[in-house]
């Protein structure tokens, strides 16, 4: 089946002056083993990503993006055209309420920088989402990885939810090994790995594959 998907990958930065932001640490090597995976199987790959140091997947559209707001933009344009959204971006949940249009300056004192929540990406595009469109979404979690990622599965009108522990030495952020538990709809479960991250998303693009052929047959 030729399916079009959209990807999200990387960290996204939010600045609170020219020079300095809040992020985390993905590096997007996920997201890109999946775009290339994606695209490996035939399929038509868009891939937004905020800061990576990975060469661009060949044979993809991609569009590099900075901060949450550009993320949300950039897939909201390229949402309505996909057939499968998945969505591996570490998006910051935060973001500094204003950002110092200039260097700030310091002066030997502490400082405090207020937080604004960043609006939630992927229950955004749940909401328009038309019932043909198939959602994934990833949930990195250091305790309870099960019931926490179920819970983001309802909480954000998700179809499959990769569950994903980034607690201490099994931690996913950065590291080429994966293992990802798959949890969907109607008692829905599977492990992939764990293994190179390279082989755990063909896996992924395989049973997303899968599940939307059962769904289109159903
Ligand atoms: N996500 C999103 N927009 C955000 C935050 C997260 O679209 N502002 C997406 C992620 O890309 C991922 C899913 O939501 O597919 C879950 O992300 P995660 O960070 O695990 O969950 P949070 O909603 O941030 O919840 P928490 O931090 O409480 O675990």
């Amino acid at each position: 089946m030729s399916l079009r998907c959209l990807i999200t990958a990387g960290p996204t930065r939010e600045f609170f002056d020219p020079v300095r932001f809040i992020s985390n640490p993905s590096t997007g090597k996920m997201g890109f083993a999946l775009a290339a995976a994606a695209k490996e199987a035939g399929w038509t790959v868009d891939l937004v990503a905020g800061p990576v140091s990975l060469p661009e997947p060949a044979g993809v559209m991609y569009y590099p993006v900075v901060t949450a707001a550009e993320m949300h933009r950039q897939a909201d344009a390229l949402f309505g055209p996909c057939d499968v959204l998945i969505m591996t971006a570490a998006v910051s949940d935060w973001r500094p309420a204003k950002a110092a249009p200039q260097k700030l300056k310091k002066d030997g004192q502490g400082m405090t920088v207020a937080l604004e929540p960043v609006p939630d990406i992927v229950s955004a595009l749940a909401e328009e989402r038309r019932a043909d469109q198939f959602l994934v979404g990833f949930a990195a979690e250091t305790e309870d990885v099960e019931a926490n990622a179920l819970d983001k599965l309802e909480r954000k009108g998700l179809d499959l939810i990769a569950a994903n522990s980034v607690a201490g030495a099994e931690g996913a952020f950065g590291s080429d090994d994966n293992k990802l538990i798959l949890l969907g709809r109607n008692g829905f479960r599977e492990v992939l790995g764990p293994a190179p991250k390279a082989v755990v998303a063909r896996q992924l693009i395989d049973a997303i594959a899968r599940l939307v052929a059962a769904r289109a047959a159903s």
